[in-house]
């Protein structure tokens, strides 16, 4: 804070801060050289020349809670110590602020590897097989696009900042010394990123045609970096062959539904990975599916990372053949209150009525026979987006869901999606909530 002050002073009377600091903000602090001495590999000779902005040491030499004090180097862009974090949320109700929207855009047919085809139904597994690595289909991609607009208008009005991935070209083939994919898009940001508290962390994926992904979000979570926020990347997998088993049962038949029960998937435990729409947070206490793209052991790392800090991970299971993502089938859409898949029973739902929750059985989606959905289930009926406590963003054509959402007494904003559907989610699906206005506290 002295130094914040001191900063302000010099930058007020014309002179550049850096220069009266030591230019490595590691060593940078009331008494820089009190405050090095005790680190052999930081020390400097006093009367050390200033080093130019590029070559001054990256901020990984830096404690979390000294970000704040080297706020004023221009070389890190960093704003000013009075803005407040702009990451800042811990459920999924909290009135919303600011989040992120997918993008349409560039969207690629994945190839048909075992892993997604433990996911796309068989109806589809041709479609598949013929266009991996082209472009979605245009009429469906353009009118997606169209949707995910108005989407993000209507969060505007209600006066949600709104941030967008960067454009890329996913049809370009990337190889990496375990496997050659061409990527898939940037349309479900709620898969890769997730925050808790002011930290977004970065999913390390597990299927290949979205290992670089992350690389569309990084304008914007470098952004957030500058201005305050904790960034963590999970470790990237190798996504080598050792990850998937191949021989797995796939389809929605009674042994992939065996397999599941007893902790089985198409990834194995070689390396963890996991993708965050298998976390869902109810505060200190979160919610995690093993699933077909989120192992154990990748859970046992989100457990590592957060238990210290004073979260609580449960680990759920549900009956489903094909688990991928908990956000169509458990959704806390409130505090102890849950919109449950009828047709995905959790087996650890006692301990969800014993702490009172309130459980709602989600009724049957609505989206027809006829309209492609490619990359999940019909059941992203379900996965809808709260902007506070009593209000909610549901697909305009799912009337069963919006008449179970007003019987709640919430307030229904109603929004075409169906298009933006097919690409394998809903509106929890295509956001990450960055900022909600609330605290860390204990629901469960
Ligand atoms: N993959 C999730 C489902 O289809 C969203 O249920």
């Amino acid at each position: 804070m002295l130094r914040s002050r001191i900063s302000s002073f010099l930058i007020n009377h014309g002179r550049n801060p850096i220069r009266n600091f030591s230019a490595n903000p590691a060593v940078r602090g009331r008494n820089p050289v009190r405050s090095i001495s005790a680190n052999p590999t930081l020390i400097q000779p006093r009367r050390q020349p200033i080093k130019k902005f590029e070559e001054i040491p990256t901020v990984g030499l830096l404690r979390s809670n000294q970000v704040r004090a080297i706020s004023t180097n221009p070389a890190l862009n960093l704003k000013e110590d009075s803005e407040e974090c702009p990451v800042s949320s811990y459920n999924e109700w909290d009135p919303l602020e600011e989040i992120i929207v997918g993008r349409a855009e560039g969207l690629t047919v994945p190839n048909l590897t075992v892993d997604i085809k433990s996911i796309v139904s068989e109806e589809h597994w041709d479609f598949f097989q013929r266009d991996a690595g082209k472009p979605f289909p245009e009429k469906y991609v353009q009118r997606a696009i169209r949707e995910v607009e108005e989407f993000c208008n209507i969060l505007r009005r209600e006066g949600i900042v709104v941030r967008r991935p960067d454009i890329v070209d996913w049809a370009k083939v990337c190889e990496t010394p375990d496997f050659k994919t061409a990527g898939q898009g940037s349309a479900m940001p709620r898969d890769l990123l997730i925050v808790f508290g002011d930290e977004i962390i970065e999913a390390p994926m597990a299927w290949r045609s979205r290992f670089f992904e992350y690389r569309a979000y990084r304008s914007i979570v470098k952004d957030y970096f500058r201005r305050g926020a904790k960034w963590t990347t999970a470790p990237k997998p190798l996504m080598s062959d050792e990850l998937y088993d191949s021989n797995y049962p796939v389809g929605d038949t009674e042994e992939s539904e065996r397999m599941t029960r007893q902790g089985k998937f198409v990834v194995t435990e070689f390396e963890p990975c996991f993708d965050a729409a298998d976390f869902m947070r109810a505060g200190k206490d979160i919610f995690a599916q093993p699933s077909q793209v989120t192992n154990f052991m990748g859970i046992e790392w989100m457990k590592r990372h957060l238990e210290p800090k004073g979260y609580k991970i449960h680990i759920v299971t549900f009956k489903n053949a094909n688990p991928m993502h908990i956000d169509a089938t458990f959704s806390i859409v409130g505090p102890g209150l849950v919109i449950v898949n009828p047709a995905r029973p959790c087996y650890q739902i006692d301990q969800f009525e014993k702490a009172g929750w309130k459980l709602v059985e989600a009724p049957k989606p609505c989206i027809p026979d006829s309209h492609p959905v490619w990359l999940s289930s019909k059941w992203i009926s379900m996965n809808t987006l709260m902007l506070d406590e009593n209000r909610v963003v549901c697909e305009a054509q799912e009337i069963d869901t919006i008449k179970m959402f007003e019987k709640l007494g919430m307030e229904v904003i109603k929004v075409n999606f169906r298009h933006a559907n097919s690409f394998g989610g809903s509106f929890h699906c295509w956001t990450t909530d960055i900022r909600r206005r609330g605290t860390l506290q204990s629901y469960f």
